[in-house]
């Protein structure tokens, strides 16, 4: 396990392992966004576990842009010294650690939309609620880039050691990427330049507001998965043009909330032939990018997960449901533990949300 325990590097950051633990949203925070105990307990015993960089769930830049309850805010000063609380644990034990910036555009749930009535970029009906949100305005989208430097300004003095955009799974940014959401005829929409300029502008706000050495990646898809949305070959020069911009690193992962998340957290992996499902697109987008890849989706085997970055196919090896059942897992992997992930990848985490996110595995055994 060699190459997984030796340092790696996005932007100036530097991170003592190659394993990431990738966004996941815990639905532990409080109603107006603060980081609660138990949040900070979480990303205390994934530090404690060994990881070498913590992504944050998603943490969402305007309260328009909030896709349910209990999920934490960096849209207002007041959300930092929470953050800082959290970081500082983090930070004990020596992991990186970073927030994911979000806004859900379209894909809010019904209980949030009573609030705050949904913004996206072209006025379609989501699916899981049937509610149509409205058009943005392009004043609107002006403001949203400047909530996202704001954020990022805010993910700065809180300490964190960089950001992470989830341009991915259907939600704002990757609405305004996708012809399938975006269908507006402005400067917004329409050809593949125009729907990049979301991205773009809110990428090159952010280096001005969080300076231009602040490490900046992103998660975007691979292929959404759906009728008329981002297939490969598209994705393919979006990251071409993310990595000439300057992004300190790509994740790469696919599927949307709406209509294919199941693309997304694949279920019931228990072959090496199931893992790494993104893994065929890896090479296809390296060869695009000059800025490191995550690779994340279904990766349960350490040696599989070595030979991955042996064959420089990806730079950072990125896991989600893993870590919900065991934060200690990259210790245990460090201790040559065998068969060290006894993730199961049943999607019961996610189907009792509502609870808190936890593994279910055992408690419903
Ligand atoms: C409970 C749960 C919450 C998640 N929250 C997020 C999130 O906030 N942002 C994100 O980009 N992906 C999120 N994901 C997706 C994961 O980051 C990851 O892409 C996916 O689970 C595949 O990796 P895995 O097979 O290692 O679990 C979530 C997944 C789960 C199971």
């Amino acid at each position: 396990m060699k190459l997984l325990f030796t340092p790696g590097k996005i932007g100036n950051m530097e991170i003592k392992n190659r394993f990431v633990r990738s966004a996941t949203g815990e639905s532990l925070a409080a109603a107006d966004g603060q980081v609660t105990d138990a949040l900070v307990s979480r990303y205390t015993e994934l530090a404690k576990g060994g990881v070498g960089l913590i992504v944050t769930g998603v943490a969402f830049v305007h309260e328009s842009g909030r896709s349910g309850y209990k999920m934490p805010g960096l849209h207002k000063d007041e959300m930092i010294p929470g953050w800082q609380r959290l970081i500082k644990q983090a930070h004990n034990y020596g992991a990186k650690i970073v927030p994911q910036i979000f806004h859900c555009g379209r894909q809010m749930q019904a209980d949030s939309a009573q609030d705050f009535p949904p913004i996206a970029p072209s006025p379609i009906a989501y699916k899981r609620t049937g509610i149509t949100p409205r058009e943005m305005t392009d004043e609107q989208i002006w403001e949203l880039i400047e909530a996202f430097g704001e954020a990022a300004r805010r993910a700065r003095e809180a300490g964190f050691d960089g950001v992470q955009l989830h341009g991915a799974h259907g939600y704002l940014i990757s609405q305004f990427l996708s012809p399938y959401s975006n269908r507006r005829t402005d400067q917004w929409g329409g050809s593949f330049e125009n729907r990049q300029r979301l991205v773009t502008e809110v990428y090159k706000r952010i280096r001005q507001v969080a300076g231009q050495d602040y490490p900046l990646f992103i998660k975007m898809n691979i292929d959404d998965y759906v009728e008329g949305g981002l297939t490969l070959e598209e994705t393919r020069k979006t990251a071409r043009l993310l990595s000439d911009l300057g992004m300190d690193a790509i994740e790469i992962s696919g599927g949307t909330l709406e209509l294919s998340i199941w693309k997304c957290l694949v279920p019931g992996i228990k072959s090496r032939e199931q893992e790494a499902y993104f893994l065929p697109y890896a090479p296809e987008i390296k060869s695009e990018i000059r800025c490191p890849l995550i690779l994340v989706g279904g990766m349960r085997t350490p040696a599989l997960m070595e030979e991955i970055l042996q064959q420089k196919k990806a730079d950072f090896i990125s896991l989600c449901r893993p870590f919900i059942r065991e934060p200690d897992l990259v210790n245990k992997i460090e201790q040559g533990q065998e068969d060290p992930v006894t993730c199961i990848s049943c999607n019961k985490c996610l189907r009792f949300l509502d609870r808190g996110l936890a593994c279910y595995v055992d408690a419903e055994a």
